[in-house]
């Protein structure tokens, strides 16, 4: 038997196993995924500043061009730039005298490094109650003890908090993904934010804050992110363009302290020595040529629109039987069940019986708890579908409680 180190791994859950089985069936449709919508890709703009790329390197092909070179660890200094004018700057996510930016292979491997340069075996991470997947199995890798404390539609509970910070020394990091959170599609208010941030000062532990949808707001207002209240170094902020260009970039960055982000891209360098030249260089003219801002707008009028025809169709559908969350932004809604309703059991009825892929809550949970909630997408599916799947979720319902 092959001897994999006792971190990796555990079984996997039968439910899981009986959804993933569905996936590729005829006339099986996705509420599963949390990517952006296809369409939303800007791919000729890609293609049009890649091909600039190579042209410019036909111009100076001297090793300071970096398209074909190992680079700056950093990140190429063109979408260093680029992102610093817009988190630092714009966002305010980050002050350019005390803090540092640096790119990644996306916000998973922000959370893994710093796991990797926070976590030893034992130590404690906190998060939301019901929260990221795979930052939770990030986390485990590390042999942390990963703990969900209590959340309501506001954010983490500040008492919940404090109360966890103080049971276990070992605490070092909090991971929150403060706006439009994967899995509930909650955003922490502002006050939450602030009692959080005193906490992690009090207690001298790091928050990671991860926020990769923070830009796909559909209404309400803009919160300011936990960074932006940081005044001591505690707080490292993630972000990422997977889910505004594309997750195929694999791009994404981070925001901390000089000290903390010197130590993390010492780390990247052990993992990765920098990340590929060409798709940065790429990146960093499409978002120097083109309008950002104005891509995400077009994409949130189309995201605002699934939302609010998952919103109808579960009023319609669901009123009065199950109670769900309205967010504000990012790509995903949660559905909590009537009391006593499995939802591992209930998502793997629904993909075999009604051909539709949910995630069950227990996925999002740190305890792995199977509790009577389930996690929907609405970014991927058309309207059509986001109709179709919840009529066919109400009829499982039905069927299931009988
Ligand atoms: C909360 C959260 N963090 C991080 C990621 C991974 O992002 P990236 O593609 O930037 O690595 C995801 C992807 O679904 C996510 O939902």
């Amino acid at each position: 038997m092959t001897r994999f180190a006792k971190r990796i791994g555990g079984g996997i859950n039968p439910a899981y196993g009986r959804i993933f089985a569905m996936f590729d069936q005829p006339g099986v449709i996705s509420l599963g995924d949390g990517v952006p919508d296809a369409s939303t890709f800007p791919a000729a703009e890609l293609e049009k500043t890649t091909k600039e790329v190579f042209e410019d390197f036909k111009n100076d092909s001297s090793f300071t061009n970096k398209l074909f070179s190992y680079w700056e660890s950093a990140g190429v200094p063109e979408l260093v730039s680029v992102l610093e004018e817009r988190y630092m700057g714009k966002f305010e996510s980050g002050n350019p005298e005390k803090d540092t930016l640096l790119t990644f292979a996306g916000a998973q491997q922000v959370i893994d490094l710093a796991a990797r340069v926070f976590l030893d075996p034992g130590d404690t991470i906190i998060v939301e109650e019901n929260s990221y997947g795979g930052a939770i199995t990030a986390f485990r890798s590390y042999e942390a003890n990963v703990i969900g404390v209590a959340t309501d539609e506001e954010g983490i509970v500040p008492e919940a908090l404090e109360a966890a910070l103080k049971a276990d020394p070992n605490v070092k990091l909090i991971y929150t993904i403060a706006t439009f959170s994967n899995p509930m599609g909650i955003e922490t208010t502002l006050a939450r934010r602030q009692a959080m941030y005193d906490l992690a000062v009090k207690y001298d532990v790091i928050i990671l804050e991860d926020s990769p949808y923070f830009e796909l707001r559909y209404s309400g207002e803009y919160i300011p992110s936990i960074k932006s209240l940081d005044k001591t170094g505690h707080v490292i902020f993630a972000g990422s363009l997977s889910k505004i260009v594309s997750p195929g970039v694999r791009l994404g960055f981070a925001i901390g302290s000089k000290e903390i982000m010197q130590v993390i891209g010492a780390e990247k360098d052990n993992q990765t020595i920098g990340n590929p030249g060409l798709i940065q260089l790429a990146v960093a003219k499409y978002l120097r040529e083109y309008d950002l801002d104005a891509h995400i707008a077009e994409a949130c009028d189309l995201y605002r629109k699934k939302r609010d025809a998952m919103l109808k169709a579960l009023e319609n559908e669901l009123g009065g039987v199950a109670s769900w969350t309205h967010p504000e932004g990012g790509f995903f809604l949660w559905l909590t069940l009537p009391e006593g309703v499995s939802g591992d059991e209930f998502s793997a009825y629904v993909a075999e019986q009604k051909k539709v892929i949910i995630y069950p809550g227990s996925m999002y949970r740190p305890d792995g708890k199977d509790i009577n909630a389930v996690r929907l997408n609405f970014s991927v599916p058309t309207e059509e579908q986001i109709d179709e799947c919840i009529k066919r979720i109400a009829d499982g319902l039905r069927e299931f409680m009988k």
